[in-house]
């Protein structure tokens, strides 16, 4: 078949495309020019360097395939690297430390394994049950609150420390310079190389941070190394097993970069999920009404006895909430591969024998950025209402049945999201955990989503009152 080319917006000397993506809600830009140019484009960057978006399930399927495609590293990721380096999420595919960590640390994020750090969920999210239970007639911040949560929750679980977030008042710095490095790692992908030395956009404390907080996982390592315990935590586990294949121990620096990556990638994903799901939940009065009731039906009064795993695992409608969450939501919103060979994708429904349908040639090593948050609202898949949060089509069958990477909020293959279990438990717990006990509104009622990125997206500027539920007064 003949070969399309890939449509460009017209570029301008030297910045090229740069100009069209808004460095605070780059997602913004990607919407409206999915909207323009359709299922697939290609922007040009300063410096010349071209990336190819692709939009449509279609296509996206296509590209999920470890066969033809491989992560890449995009400019956001190379910023992050500052930070994670070759860290997991991080990592080239053929740098040697990606292999080793994977190897070592699937397992321990299995769903079994994941299920016995239940008892280190439980105690932070008592953190923050307690706390909306003695504030929550004033205003609480849900984005603020959750990333606490998560952020303590996945540095207990994972190493057996404690941020202990939810008792100051202020984010503890830790966290604060994470923030911040993520969000000016975002910004910094779409600017030239040039200013970044610039102390203009806030530069002035991204060395530092990255500094303290690398310094700060040493500190948790060396503490380890001279008080051992007999917890089999991750960090335990990283100090101590060798590779099966290559029979190597994970260096000391290797350790420090991952770790850092847990608490990159563990935080920020989860907490906006959480948010996500409140807002989506808050604005569709009778969604919420169905899950409460589920709730109330499977985990019976909430007398003070803690959630089981068991009875969690009862709660049909929440999973549903959850995944139509990520699909609307995908907090991490598009990932980046490239082809291992020069290959042709097509267009349409994807049919190559379709002549309706466009061919594209995308060569070996060219950028993909894979739009997930747009493609999981493709019409061809979801229908008309695919702008529309409604957890029945998650239901009854109906996930299982989607086609290939229709639903992926966790990435795919090789490179998929390992915490996956972790986070999909942890939700679980803290959602039902929240909306069995409180009553929950917006302080502003006619509040509607406002979308705020860093790596990842959250909502933002979103407020709560939440009061004890009469029942359980
Ligand atoms: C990778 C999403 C929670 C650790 C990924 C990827 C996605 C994703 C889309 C693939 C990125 C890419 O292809 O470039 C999410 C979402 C989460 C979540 C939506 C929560 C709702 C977590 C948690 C952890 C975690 C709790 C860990 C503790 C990782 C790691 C990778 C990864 C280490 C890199 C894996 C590799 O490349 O080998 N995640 N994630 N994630 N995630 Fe998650």
């Amino acid at each position: 078949a003949e070969i399309s080319p890939i449509p460009q917006p017209p570029a301008v000397p030297f910045l090229g495309n740069t100009n069209l993506i808004d460095t605070h809600v780059p997602l913004h830009s990607f919407e409206l020019l999915a909207q323009q140019y359709g299922e697939i484009y290609k922007l040009v960057f300063i410096g010349g360097r071209t990336t190819v978006i692709v939009n449509s399930h279609a296509l996206v399927r296509q590209c999920s395939d470890d066969t033809r495609f491989v992560k890449t590293i995009g400019a956001t990721l190379k910023q992050v690297r500052n930070l994670a380096g070759d860290g997991l999420f991080t990592a080239y595919g053929v740098e040697p430390n990606w292999g080793i960590a994977h190897r070592l640390l699937m397992p321990a994020f299995s769903t079994l394994n994941v299920r016995t750090m239940y008892e280190g969920m439980l105690d932070i999210c008592d953190q923050l049950l307690l706390k909306w239970e003695r504030f929550g007639s004033e205003t609480i911040d849900p984005a603020e609150d959750f990333t606490r949560l998560t952020f303590d929750t996945i540095a207990l679980c994972s190493m057996s420390h404690r941020f202990n977030s939810f008792y100051s008042m202020e984010m503890p710095k830790f966290i604060q310079q994470m923030t911040d490095f993520l969000t000016q790692s975002n910004s910094r992908a779409y600017r030239p190389g040039i200013l970044q030395s610039l102390p203009l956009f806030g530069n002035g404390s991204y060395e530092e941070d990255i500094k303290d907080m690398k310094e700060a996982a040493r500190e948790i390592i060396r503490n380890r190394r001279e008080h051992p315990t007999e917890k089999r935590d991750l960090l335990s586990l990283m100090l101590g097993s060798k590779d099966p294949v290559t029979g190597e121990f994970l260096s000391e620096d290797a350790i420090i970069k991952n770790l850092l990556t847990f608490l990159i990638a563990g935080h920020e994903t989860t907490s906006g999920m959480l948010t996500f799901a409140t807002y989506f939940l808050l604005k569709n009065p009778d969604k919420l009404r169905k899950l409460r009731e589920e709730l109330d039906e499977k985990l019976g009064p909430d007398d003070g006895e803690e959630i089981s795993l068991e009875q969690l695992g009862e709660c049909e409608y929440l999973v549903a909430v959850m995944r139509e969450t990520l699909r609307l939501s995908p907090t991490a919103t598009a990932r980046g591969v490239e082809p291992i060979e020069d290959t042709i994708i097509v267009g349409g429904d994807g049919d190559p024998a379709n002549p309706a349908n466009k061919h594209f040639m995308v060569k070996k090593g060219q950028g993909i950025i894979i739009q997930e948050y747009i493609q999981m609202r493709d019409h061809r898949i979801w229908g008309e209402d695919a702008d529309s949060f409604r957890p029945e089509r998650m239901m009854g069958g109906a996930f299982e049945k989607l086609p290939p990477a229709a639903w992926q909020p966790f990435g795919f293959g090789a490179r998929a999201c390992i915490g996956r279990p972790f986070a999909w438990q942890e939700a679980q717990l803290v959602l039902a955990s929240i909306f069995r006990r409180f009553d929950i509104s917006f302080t502003d009622p006619s509040y509607n989503l406002v979308i705020k990125q860093a790596l990842t997206i959250k909502p933002k500027d979103m407020h709560l009152h939440v009061k004890l539920r009469p029942a359980s007064a």
